[in-house]
């Protein structure tokens, strides 16, 4: 009984632990948007292409773990690897931004 109720507790926080990998899409960061003058369907779609094809080939990285610098030489990086076009970095930009601005 009490083991079961552990392992219930670890599995509660796995999900929660990597449903936080990515800030999420909430009223926050699309208020943060807003205020950018930033749609929120370009910040859904970055944040999607976040979590779709930019973990191909790695977990996906947190938009605070780097420097804006860092991500502003990285991201046409990874772009240019991931096969993803020009309207699609936006996206992406649109995300990272959003999400600097909340935090
Ligand atoms: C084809 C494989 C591949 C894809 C797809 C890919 N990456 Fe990467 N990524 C790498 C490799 C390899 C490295 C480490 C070497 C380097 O920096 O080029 C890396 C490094 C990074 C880093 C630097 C991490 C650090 O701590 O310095 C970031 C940030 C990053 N990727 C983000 C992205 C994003 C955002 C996308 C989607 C647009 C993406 N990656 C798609 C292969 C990939």
């Amino acid at each position: 009984m009490f083991r079961r109720a552990v392992l219930m507790v670890a599995v509660v926080l796995l999900a929660v632990g990597s449903c936080q990998t990515l800030p999420l899409v909430d009223n926050n960061l699309l208020r943060a948007a807003a205020d950018l003058g930033v749609p929120p369907e370009q910040v859904r779609r970055g944040y999607d292409l976040m979590l779709g094809e930019c973990t191909a080939c790695h977990a996906p990285v947190h938009p605070l773990g780097l420097s804006r610098e860092q991500w502003r030489e990285v991201l046409p990086r990874m772009v240019d690897k991931s096969g993803l076009t020009a309207r699609e970095q936006g996206d992406l930009e649109a995300y990272l931004r959003a999400v600097w601005a909340s935090s």
